[in-house]
C-alpha cells in the first residue's frame, strides 16, 4: 500500500517537474523519498525528540522502560513506528492517557509496524516496552567473554535497521531526531551512549545523557560494562575495560592529532567531544561511528599503532555519514565512499603519502576480489554505487563497492579537477548539507552545479554511479614497497624456495608494516607448497604472533590451500574474534573448498564460536556454511 501511494506522488511530481520547475530533484527531495526499509510515514508525522527512560537488566538480559516521542504537528490520526523483536506493553499520549495501538504482520527482515492512534493535538507518544531475545541489536556478554572476565557487558549496534530491535522508532536514516536518556544499570557498571554524558560514575547506577544535534536513529547507541576512562586531550579520550585501558591509550594516542587534521581539511568538528569505547571481541565491526563515541573492536590494538586507520575512518564519519547522511540504504556509498576517501586523506597527513598509497592499494586488492564475486553472484547490479535493496537486507549493500569503488570515484574526481578545487568543493558540500540527509541524485546535481559545470569538466559520473564494474579512468596507484612484497610471494608461488632467498630469510614480522605482509600473503596462491607455508609460518609466526588483521588473511590462505597444521590456531582465532569481515572470509574459504572435511571443520568451529558472535556476524557466517 505504502509503495503505491508513494509511487503516485512521485509520478505526480515527475509530471509537474517536467512541465515547469527548474529544480525537479530539489522538489522531489523535500517531498517524497521512499525508504523501503521502514514502515514509518515521516512526511505525515515524525519524531522530533526521543526521551528514553530505561533499565538494563543483566539477570534477564532485557532492557525495559519507556520511549517518549515528542512529535511534529500533524493532521493524521495514526503514527507508525518500526519494531522488531520488542514486546509493547502500553502506549500513552502526552501526560498519560492510554491509547490504542496495533501491531502489524511480522516481516522477517523489517519486523513489524506499530500503529499508534494519536489525536490532532498530540504532542507526545510514550511507549512502554521490553526487549526480548529476538532483539538483534543487543549483544549480552557473560563475564567470560570480556577481558576482565569479572563483569557482564552489553552493547547495541543500530546500523542499518537494528535500532528498532531495542527502541520503538521511525527507523529510517531520513528521520533526524534529538534524544535524551536516563539509563539504570547495575551499580558496579558504567553506561555510555552516543551523546553528551551528563553523570559521572556513581553508586546508584543511574546515568543521564543528551544529544542536542539531530541524528538518524541508527546512530543511537549504548554500551554498559566495567569501563574506565582515560583522557587524551580536552575533547577526546578512551573508555575501556581496566585491563585494556593503557594499551588503548598508547595505540590511539594520535587521536587528538587526527581530529585537528580532519578539521583542517573539511571544517570544524561539530560534535564537541570525540571518544572511543573499546568493546569486547564479539563486536561485529572494526569500528562504528556512533556520534561523540566511536565503538571499536579490540582487534585494532596491534601494539604498534599500525591499525589506526580504522579510527581515522570512524572519525571521518563525523562529517560523511553523521553530518551528511545517506537518505536511504540505497545511497550507502555516500556514507562509506566519502569516509574511505576522507580516512585516506587523514592518514596521508598523519603518516605521509607513501603509507596512504599503501592503504589505498590494499583496498583496491579487496575491491577487485569483491567485484569478481559480485559479477558472478545473483545480484550483479550490486556493483553499482547506487543500490536497489528493496526486499533485501541493507547489510547486503555493505560491500567494497560502497566503500572502495566509492572512494576511488572521489579520488578519480580529485585527480581530474585538482586537489585544491576538490577540497573547496567538499568543504562546501559538508557545510551546505550539515545535519541533512542526501540522495545520490541530489549529490550528482550538487556536483554538477558546484564543481563540474563551473570548471567546464566532463566527467563520467553516471557511469561510475549507475554502471557495474570499474570505469577506465579509475586512477592507478602504485607502491614500490608493495611490489617488493609481491616479488617475494611470486618466488614461493612459482615453486621456488624462500628459505634459500637471502633477503627473505632475514626478515622478521616487525620489519614490515601490516599492509606489506598482507600483500605478501595475498600473493601466495594455490600453487604454494605446504612446506613453503611451514617455513613462512615458522619464520614469521603468522599463526601465533601476527596481529588480528594479518591473521585473518593468513588463515584465509591456509583454509584455501588446506594447510591443516594452522587449523588449531585458526580455530582459536575464530572462537575469539567476532569481527565479521575478519572471520567471514575464512569460513567462506573453508565452505567453498567443496571439501567435506573442511566444511565439517568450519561448522564445528562455528557451533562452538557462535555464542561469541553478534547476530550480524552469525547471520553472515551461517549463510556461508549453508546453515540458513
Ligand atoms: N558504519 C560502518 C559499519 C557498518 C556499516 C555497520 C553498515 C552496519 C552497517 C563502519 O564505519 C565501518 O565501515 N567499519 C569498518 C571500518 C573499515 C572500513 C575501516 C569495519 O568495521 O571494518
Ligand atoms: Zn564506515
Amino acid at each position: 500500500m505504502k509503495r503505491i501511494f508513494l509511487l503516485l506522488v512521485a509520478v505526480a511530481f515527475f509530471i509537474s517537474a517536467c512541465s515547469n520547475t527548474e529544480h525537479p530533484e530539489g522538489l522531489e527531495e523535500q517531498t517524497v523519498i521512499e525508504d523501503v526499509h521502514s514502515y514509518a510515514y515521516i512526511h505525515e508525522v515524525k519524531t522530533l525528540h526521543l526521551d528514553l527512560d530505561l533499565e538494563v537488566d543483566f539477570n534477564n538480559n532485557t532492557i525495559y522502560g519507556i520511549a517518549s516521542h515528542t512529535i511534529s504537528d500533524h493532521t493524521t490520526d495514526k503514527m507508525i513506528f518500526d519494531i522488531n523483536g520488542l514486546e509493547i506493553i502500553k502506549v500513552t499520549l502526552d501526560s498519560g492517557v492510554e491509547t490504542d495501538f496495533k501491531i502489524g504482520k511480522n516481516d522477517e527482515l523489517l519486523g513489524q509496524p506499530l500503529e499508534v492512534t494519536i489525536k490532532p493535538n498530540t504532542k507526545q507518544v510514550n511507549i512502554q516496552y521490553k526487549t526480548t531475545d529476538q532483539s538483534g541489536s543487543l549483544d549480552w556478554l557473560p563475564p567470560s567473554l570480556t577481558s576482565s572476565k569479572k563483569y557482564p557487558f552489553l552493547y547495541t549496534q543500530g546500523q542499518a535497521i537494528l535500532t528498532r530491535t531495542w527502541i520503538p522508532v521511525q527507523d529510517s536514516p531520513l528521520n533526524r531526531i534529538t534524544y535524551s536518556a536516563t539509563i539504570k544499570v547495575p551499580s558496579e557498571l558504567l553506561a555510555v551512549m552516543s551523546a553528551d554524558q551528563l553523570s559521572p560514575k556513581n553508586a546508584d547506577g543511574i546515568y543521564k545523557f543528551k544529544m542536542d544535534q539531530a541524528i538518524p536513529c541508527y546512530l543511537i547507541a549504548l554500551a554498559v560494562g566495567d569501563l574506565e576512562y582515560v583522557k587524551l586531550d580536552s575533547r577526546s579520550g578512551i573508555y575501556a575495560e581496566p585491563q585494556l585501558i593503557e594499551k588503548c591509550a598508547y595505540e590511539f594516542e594520535d587521536l587528538p592529532k587526527m581530529i585537528n587534521i580532519a578539521e583542517k581539511i573539511y571544517g570544524k568538528y561539530q560534535w564537541d567531544q570525540y571518544d572511543v569505547v573499546m568493546l569486547p571481541y564479539s563486536f561485529p565491526f572494526g569500528g562504528m561511528e556512533n556520534p561523540r563515541l566511536t565503538f571499536a573492536n579490540p582487534t585494532l590494538i596491534a601494539g604498534d599503532k599500525s591499525l589506526v586507520s580504522v579510527i581515522a575512518h570512524e572519525l571521518a564519519h563525523s562529517w560523511s555519514g553523521n553530518l551528511v547522511t545517506n537518505a536511504t540504504w540505497n545511497d550507502f556509498w555516500l556514507n562509506e565512499g566519502f569516509t574511505v576517501y576522507f580516512e585516506n586523506r587523514i592518514m596521508e597527513e598523519l603518516e605521509g603519502k607513501e603509507i596512504a598509497n599503501i592503504l589505498a592499494i590494499i583496498e583496491f586488492q579487496d575491491l577487485v576480489e569483491s567485484l569478481a564475486l559480485i559479477e558472478d553472484s545473483e545480484n550483479p547490479e550490486d556493483a553499482n554505487l547506487k543500490l536497489d535493496l528493496e526486499g533485501r537486507d541493507p547489510d547486503d549493500g555493505m560491500t567494497d563497492v560502497a566503500y572502495i569503488k566509492g572512494a576511488y570515484f572521489l579520488r578519480t574526481l580529485e585527480h581530474t579537477v585538482g586537489r585544491k578545487k576538490f577540497d573547496e568543493f567538499l568543504k562546501g558540500y559538508f557545510a551546505a548539507h550539515a545535519f541533512q540527509t542526501l540522495t545520490t541524485e541530489k549529490f550528482v546535481s550538487y556536483l554538477e552545479e558546484h564543481l563540474l559545470n563551473p570548471n567546464k569538466i566532463e566527467f563520467n559520473t553516471k557511469e561510475w554511479i549507475y554502471q557495474p564494474g570499474l570505469p577506465e579512468n579509475c586512477i592507478k596507484i602504485s607502491s614500490p614497497r608493495l611490489e617488493a612484497m609481491e616479488a617475494f610471494a611470486h618466488i614461493a608461488d612459482q615453486g621456488g624456495d624462500l628459505s634459500k632467498d637471502n633477503a627473505f630469510r632475514k626478515l622478521k614480522l616487525s620489519d614490515h608494516i601490516t599492509q606489506e605482509w598482507q600483500t605478501f600473503i595475498r600473493g601466495l596462491n594455490k600453487n604454494v607448497s605446504h612446506s613453503q607455508l611451514a617455513f613462512i609460518d615458522q619464520q614469521l609466526g603468522l599463526s601465533t604472533q601476527a596481529n588480528d588483521i594479518l591473521k585473518s588473511d593468513w588463515f584465509k590462505l591456509c583454509a584455501r590451500v588446506n594447510y591443516t597444521p594452522a587449523f588449531p590456531e585458526m580455530k582459536k582465532y575464530l572462537t575469539k574474534v567476532g569481527r565479521r569481515w575478519l572471520v567471514e572470509g575464512i569460513y567462506a574459504e573453508l565452505a567453498e573448498s567443496k571439501d567435506p572435511k573442511r566444511l565439517e571443520f568450519a561448522r564445528e568451529v562455528y557451533e562452538n564460536a557462535k555464542t561469541n558472535y553478534h547476530t550480524v556476524t552469525a547471520r553472515s557466517v551461517a549463510q556461508h556454511l549453508g546453515l540458513k
